[in-house]
């Protein structure tokens, strides 16, 4: 069944209203909700003084109720007195100095004292609730970021992680290049994670940046995978999982995922509608990103239930009808468990006003309502459970090009990751699934692929997408693909390096235009705006598509399109606006001869599948009707509004 309800911090409310809470949660139709993931502290409020009596109540009652749980691992904040008695607990920073407790999220992932404290807290939850026929599943702490503490003995695993990936220190030298600026190490002592303020990072070799943060990543996955063991232990049959965030310091989720049973998402859109329209399929991206972590459906276990706000101002309030259209929006891109976040607005505490769905003691007002209702509609389309999207197309996205990128950011303004949007927007315009992967994963079982750059790429990289186009694959290739080798150092030979055979060009010389702009334009006339990177290609068997119009390079190919075995492989040499992505998704479509929709832009049309069925969910992500036809029907939606189509085909 689909899975709906709340995130529920009983530990912050007196027990006397413990039991009506959950009454009315399973009278209106609740079935699961999240607790226990900051309670440390109340679990354990002395060195080995466990108070369970607390957490074995509220089981009850939701037993009792038959509320399904996800129980946390409280281990994102440890109680004070561990940081005091072991102040190598906590993290330290870039600074060089320790994190002070008070906030949350800051333990040391690797820290051996900590892990024991850890242990012990799991195993004693573990002990009582493993084989609790009401726990469902785990999460193990809290949207965990990327392991960047710099203490003694994250130094220490940094270390070992380099001389794991390097066969001698004199390897390591030579890969990272470290003659320059008298860089050389004599001695593994002498490597340590990044210290110094921010603005000197970029300064640092970017060789051995991008293995800090590949180590800073294995770092968070080790430690979640720590914790997945030790329930697993206990119960193998249970579910793991841990909430994603979408955030700057995100680990890379892959990699985690690997080891995890579901993969999660917290789930808190933009309230304000961009004049612009600019970011409107912004959130289905995320989405996608969120169910090609594990290429499968996933469960949102935070979702937007109000007004966000505390560190920063306050958001505006989410318009009628758009807390539950991003819920349903969630459904559509493969979310099968939805818990909105939280179920009373916090009372005390530094996220009192990052609001749940009410405010008082009592559920009631607006948000409320609109989230019964929201519960009220899905229940006749439980059959959506056991459903999936099943997509012909995917763009690549992932953690490692993304920190390289950011290690060395290419122009004024160069984004991969708005790359990485603009190529899902143009295929979402155009009313496809779209899975969004990292280029680890298997391709085969696509048809289109876009990759906005692929800069860190070796020849296996390549020999795998050639064998997708060889074998009928229509592939879009950003610029900057093929610059660099996998220890992120600049590879000598013609860009885009170990693409060049299957793009038929290369790139002649570049222009990094940064924010000023340029021109092409197509064969068929079609003239764009482009932007930020300009790469001038020669066709080397390859045809042109698209030239530029200005600068000294007036008449140059911009855009490549090369047959090679039974596909084609477009060579994208710079970045457009949105218009330019859907001209290129339309085209690409056509030529896989992949069915298309042209959708009122806002409009996100999705079908979830299994044998018997497909299901088209069809959502207006506007604050506007809209009005279009859809295989001959008319279809018209309210702002927010979600239509779902039995039988689509
Ligand atoms: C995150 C966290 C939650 C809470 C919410 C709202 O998603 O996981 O604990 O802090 O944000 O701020
Ligand atoms: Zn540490």
């Amino acid at each position: 069944m689909l899975r709906l309800g709340v995130d529920y911090y009983p530990e912050h409310w007196s027990r006397e209203i413990w039991e009506s809470d959950v009454r009315e949660m399973a009278h209106i139709g609740i079935n699961t909700v999240r607790i226990g993931e900051f309670s440390w502290g109340i679990l354990e409020p002395d060195d080995g003084v466990f108070r369970f009596e607390w957490l074995d109540e509220i089981i009850e009652i939701f037993a009792r109720h038959r509320i399904d749980i996800i129980l946390g691992t409280p281990t994102n904040c440890a109680p004070l007195w561990l940081y005091r008695k072991h102040p190598e607990t906590l993290q330290v920073g870039r600074d060089g100095k320790r994190t002070e407790p008070g906030i949350r999220g800051h333990r040391c992932m690797t820290s051996r004292v900590f892990r024991r404290y850890a242990e012990r807290i799991i195993r004693e939850m573990l002990k009582r609730y493993a084989n609790h026929p009401s726990i469902l599943a785990w999460q193990t702490d809290n949207e965990p970021e990327g392991n960047h503490c710099c203490c003694e003995s994250c130094t220490d695993s940094f270390r070992t992680f380099v001389s794991n990936r390097y066969e001698s220190l004199s390897e390591l030298n030579r890969k990272w290049g470290t003659d320059v600026w008298s860089g050389t190490y004599r001695t593994w002592e002498e490597i340590r994670p990044p210290l110094g303020a921010d603005y000197e990072y970029n300064w640092l070799n970017p060789s051995y940046l991008l293995d800090y943060e590949r180590w800073a990543a294995a770092s968070s996955a080790d430690f979640l995978r720590f914790q997945a063991d030790l329930i697993r232990e206990s119960n193998p049959e249970t579910v793991i999982t841990v909430n994603a965030c979408f955030a700057a310091n995100m680990p890379d989720y892959h990699l985690i995922y690997k080891d995890f049973d579901v993969a999660s998402y917290d789930n808190y859109p933009e309230v304000r509608i961009p004049e612009d329209q600019g970011n409107v399929y912004s959130q289905a991206f995320a989405l996608d990103v969120a169910r090609g972590r594990k290429r499968k459906n996933f469960w949102v276990l935070e979702q937007l239930a109000g007004p966000k706000g505390c560190w920063s101002p306050m958001t505006p309030t989410p318009l009628p009808g758009m807390m539950k259209g991003y819920a349903w929006q969630a459904i559509a891109r493969g979310a099968d468990m939805i818990l909105f976040f939280r179920w009373r607005s916090a009372a005390r505490g530094a996220e009192m006003f990052w609001h749940g769905l009410f405010e008082g003691e009592k559920p009631e007002g607006r948000r409320y309502e609109e989230f019964k209702e929201f519960l009220r509609e899905t229940r006749a389309w439980d059959k959506l459970f056991g459903t999936e999207l099943k997509s012909k197309v995917a763009v690549l996205y992932s953690y490692e090009q993304n920190r390289a990128f950011r290690i060395q950011g290419q122009s004024e303004g160069f984004s991969y990751e708005d790359q990485a949007r603009l190529m899902h927007d143009g295929l979402m315009a155009m009313g496809v699934n779209v899975d969004v992967i990292s280029e680890k994963e298997e391709l085969d079982s696509y048809q289109v692929i876009m990759a906005p750059g692929l800069f860190i790429a070796d020849a296996s990289l390549a020999g795998r997408l050639e064998t997708f186009v060889r074998k009928g694959g229509i592939l879009l290739l950003g610029n900057r693909s093929g610059v660099k080798d996998l220890f992120n150092a600049r590879r000598l030979d013609p860009l885009p390096g170990v693409f060049r055979s299957i793009c038929g060009c290369s790139v002649d010389e570049y222009d990094p235009i940064g924010k000023g702009t340029q021109r092409l334009r197509f064969a068929d006339g079609e003239t764009f705006s482009v932007t930020s990177w300009c790469d001038i290609l020669k066709t080397e068997g390859a045809t042109a598509l698209a030239t530029y119009e200005d600068s000294f390079y007036a008449g140059s190919p911009a855009i490549t399109e090369n047959l090679l075995g039974n596909g084609r492989c477009y060579y994208l040499g710079t970045v457009g606006d949105r218009s330019l992505y859907r001209y290129l998704a339309r085209l690409m479509l056509d030529r896989a001869g992949i069915e298309r929709f042209e959708l009122p832009y806002g409009v996100e049309l999705s079908v979830r599948e299994n044998e018997r069925t497909r299901y088209a969910l069809i959502f207006n992500n506007t604050d506007g009707d809209q009005v279009f036809v859809l295989e001959q029907k008319k279809i018209s939606l309210r702002p927010f509004e979600v239509r779902i189509v039995e039988g689509f085909d």
